[in-house]
């Protein structure tokens, strides 16, 4: 029951999910999962990559039976299984000529609309768009699985899978596949419930239709939002790969859903899940699949994380992992508390319930305390804290988030909730508004300043706000805590109060107590997010069929809508949106582009010092560094922003050096420009000022070196780089901080 209320607060509150820990089921106690890997698959065609696992399990273990043992085996993209070992079958394992690698399996967490023409790409005919080849893309989506009767999945219009397709309908019972829904995958099904591939919750279901949901006309949430949903590529195919179930979701089944979604043909990889830690690389079932699909020509797109706005909470660090954060759209909605002296307060707010203008008494949780429960615990609402009689037929204010779930269980019939971050709406299964501390402030005083304090709750309403983007408190921010000198996240989009498809087996909060049961729902998370940059991944990759992961993620990097650090201290500057907001118009005539390979991913890991075992965990290969790679700066990975970690106390030095290549035009000439914001003390050049392109697909190198003094450890100082020709403007935020 704990385990349970733990998950149901993440999902409804901010929507990532958590990878969750697969070892140590309560039946084998003294075994954990563990990943073996074997490296590459052997080309021989005699080989069975399963019965050679068998067998090597059986060696191990010694035992004849392994059906308990063998959890399951990877063996189409590269070569190993996960199985439940002892420590010492482990080392017996890990001492094995043929083994690359052993390690653990990590936890992991989940973590319309209008957005997309927020985002510049119109639903008009005028919208550029390469209908055939767009129709040839296909999305994996790695999730929750899929609601396969949605409108948004729909085949009509839609010929058969794409020529290059290898996957299969393998959702399980009572789910059929279609030409839109082309493939589908189930790794949960030893979880005794939900045996399927069908979405039992809504996130999966939300986050494909964000990618690559059909158009949808006149959908809406209970009339909010109404307008045509629709996902970025609404041509493409989309492939389901389900890995979380009621507890959570599970490493090594992520690492399966890798195993096949690379095999089977995707062209881009999303997924709204992170773990629940900051894992380093060699501990990271995204960082390794996604390391595998890049080596593949595959682009992971992954979710940043909710743990913001505190700094180093950004949980995808890798840079071959496309991170994104979440940010406002121009669209919110409100709640209005009307009190009983007719003074109107506005809160955020997802309200589908009507009062119908009926006033209901107030009551503070303090104030309706059991004897057996603290105040402290009564301001929250705490799970039995209330006194029923206090609360029955009133509208309670609680200090926290959740109160209103314990407030509805004991028969109010509505709740007020104090909002620290008032930037974006939570849904809750009964009338809510949450106030910010201010306003909540007010109504306190209200409640103090009369003997019979009352208020209604009124239905949301949508608001236009001109001022987005913002990045939203809740996204994770860097530094990167693994590599202080990459950039993380890469860039942001909108993630806050986005209507998209659902699951109508779930409810909208995820709670017993809502009865409600949606075919559109509204989310808010860098779950949300992540989707629409997997989107407009695919849509550059239908200009471009032919460009690598690299390609792709540096041109969505480096036409993105510049945004402006704000406030003191990290929150609000680079390390909260990256290279700014994602513009996918632009994101398909980038110019040049910052390309990466797998050797200089390898050089980049040989170069953080990482053993030769962790390499090999990262890229299942059996490589080993050489002295010159173990000498690679991390900072001159050839990426599409420049960050350095220096000393706050000294003047420093820094250089970056970095290679384009011409994407553009032929016989172009790009000219350095360096901006750097009012104040800055940052003196940065650009070695050679000028890069001359005579032809397409040509390479040029060029330094930036820095210097600057003393920049303390409150603020970093940023700069943009920007190449232009007279068309293009290829900018790289250059960022230099200190940290105490
Ligand atoms: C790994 O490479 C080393 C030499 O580079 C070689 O001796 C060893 O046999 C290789 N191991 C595997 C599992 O291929
Ligand atoms: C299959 O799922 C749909 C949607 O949840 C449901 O309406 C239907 O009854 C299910 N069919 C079977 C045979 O379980
Ligand atoms: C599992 O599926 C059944 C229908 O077969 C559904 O009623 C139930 O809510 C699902 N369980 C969960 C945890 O979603
Ligand atoms: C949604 O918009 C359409 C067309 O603009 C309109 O016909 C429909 O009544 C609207 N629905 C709601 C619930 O507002
Ligand atoms: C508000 O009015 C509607 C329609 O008359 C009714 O269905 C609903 O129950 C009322 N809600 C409340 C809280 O009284
Ligand atoms: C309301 O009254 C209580 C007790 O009389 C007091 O402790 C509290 O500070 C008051 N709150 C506000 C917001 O005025
Ligand atoms: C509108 O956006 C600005 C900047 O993001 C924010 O400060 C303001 O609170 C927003 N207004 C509403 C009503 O959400
Ligand atoms: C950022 O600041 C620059 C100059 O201060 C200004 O021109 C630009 O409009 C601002 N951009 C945004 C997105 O606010
Ligand atoms: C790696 O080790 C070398 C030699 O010990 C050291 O100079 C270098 O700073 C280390 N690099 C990192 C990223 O820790
Ligand atoms: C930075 O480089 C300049 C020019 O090469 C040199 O004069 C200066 O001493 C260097 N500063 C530091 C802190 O190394
Ligand atoms: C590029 O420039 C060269 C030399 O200036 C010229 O000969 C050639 O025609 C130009 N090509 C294009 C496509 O403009």
């Amino acid at each position: 029951m704990a385990k349970r209320k733990v998950f149901f607060c993440l999902f409804s509150s901010l929507l990532v999910l958590f990878l969750r820990s697969v070892s140590a089921e309560d039946d084998h106690e003294d075994k954990q999962v563990y990943i073996v890997y074997l490296g590459a698959l052997p080309s021989r065609e005699d080989y069975t990559p399963m019965s050679d696992h068998m067998s090597i399990l059986q060696e191990v273990t010694g035992e004849s039976s392994i059906e308990n043992r063998m959890v399951r085996s990877y063996k189409r993209s590269f070569n190993g299984f996960a199985a439940r070992l002892t420590e010492s079958e482990r080392n017996i394992l890990a001492g094995m000529e043929r083994v690359v690698s052993v390690f653990p399996s990590r936890k992991l967490k989940l973590q319309t609309t209008s957005s997309w023409n927020f985002m510049g790409l119109k639903e008009s005919r005028k919208t550029r768009r390469n209908p055939s080849i767009e129709s040839d893309t296909i999305i994996g989506v790695i999730d929750t699985g899929i609601y396969p009767e949605s409108d948004s999945f729909s085949d009509q219009g839609f010929g058969p899978p794409p020529k290059k397709w290898k996957g299969t309908c393998a959702g399980g019972k009572n789910f059929t596949c279609n030409n839109k829904i082309i493939g589908a995958r189930d790794y949960m099904s030893k979880s005794k419930k939900n045996t399927s591939a069908r979405d039992y919750f809504g996130h999966g279901t939300h986050a494909a239709s964000t990618a690559a949901g059909n158009a949808v006309a006149n959908t809406n949430f209970y009339g909010l939002g109404n307008g045509t949903a629709r996902g970025g590529v609404p041509a493409a195919r989309i492939a389901v790969y389900r890995v979380c179930d009621d507890k959570g979701c599970d490493g090594e089944a992520m690492l399966s859903a890798f195993d096949d979604a690379i095999a089977d043909g995707v062209d881009v990889i999303t997924i709204s899940i992170v773990l629940d830690n900051i894992p380093t690389f060699n501990q990271d079932p995204i960082a390794i699949g996604g390391f595998h699909a890049m080596a593949k020509g595959i682009l992971t797109v992954n979710a940043a994380g909710n743990d913001g706005p505190k700094i180093s909470t950004v949980t995808s660090t890798a840079p071959w992992v496309f991170s994104v954060a979440a940010s406002v759209t121009n669209r919110a909605f409100l709640a209005k508390v009307v009190l009983g002296d007719g003074k109107i307060l506005v809160g955020r707010s997802v309200n589908t319930y009507d009062l119908n203008g009926t006033k209901y008494p107030l009551v503070y949780g303090k104030s309706a305390a059991l004897s057996t429960c603290s105040l402290d615990k009564a301001r929250l609402c705490e799970p039995k804290c209330l006194d029923r009689k206090l609360v029955k037929g009133k509208i309670v204010l609680c200090d926290s988030r959740e109160g209103p779930i314990e407030a509805q269980k004991l028969g109010a019939v509505g709740s007020i909730v104090k909002n620290s971050e008032p930037d974006h709406a939570f849904i809750r299964s009964f009338p809510v508004s949450f106030l910010s501390s201010d306003d909540y402030k007010s109504l306190l005083s209200y409640i103090n300043s009369t003997k019979h304090p009352k208020a209604t709750i009124l239905k949301s309403e949508e608001i236009s706000n001109q001022t987005a983007p913002l990045v939203v408190s809740f996204s994770s921010r860097g530094p990167s805590t693994i590599v202080s000198d990459i950039l993380k996240p890469d860039i942001t989009a909108p993630g806050v109060e986005i209507l998209a498809a659902y699951s109508p087996d779930s409810s909208p909060t995820e709670s017993e107590l809502d009865t409600r049961h949606v075919k559109f729902s509204v989310m808010s998370g860098t779950s949300m997010a992540c989707p629409h940059v997997a989107g407009v991944a695919a849509y550059v990759k239908t200009f471009h069929p032919k460009w690598s992961p690299s390609m792709i993620q540096s041109a969505i990097m480096t036409t993105a809508w510049p945004m402006n650090a704000s406030g003191p201290g990290f929150v609000s500057t680079e390390f909260a949106y990256g290279s700014g907001h994602v513009n996918p118009i632009a994101a398909i005539n980038p110019g040049l582009v910052y390309e990466l390979t797998t050797a200089d991913y390898i050089a980049f890991l040989c170069g953080l010092n990482y053993t030769i075992e962790d390499l090999r965990i990262i890229s299942g290969d059996n490589i080993t560094c050489t002295k010159e790679l173990s000498k690679t700066l991390s900072r001159n990975l050839n990426y599409p922003t420049m960050s350095a970690k220096v000393s706050g106390t000294r003047p420093f030095n820094v250089t970056f050096q970095r290679t384009v290549t011409n994407v553009g035009m032929k016989n172009s000439t790009y000219k350095a420009k360096v901006v750097t914001s009012p104040g800055s003390k940052l003196r940065i050049k650009v070695l050679p000022p000028v890069l001359s392109m005579k032809s397409m697909n040509e390479k040029k190198s060029f330094m930036v070196k820095i210097s600057g003094d003393r920049i303390g450890t409150q603020q970093p100082v940023s700069a943009n780089l920007i190449w232009f020709d007279g068309t293009h403007n290829v900018r790289s935020p250059i960022v230099v901080y200190a940290m105490s």
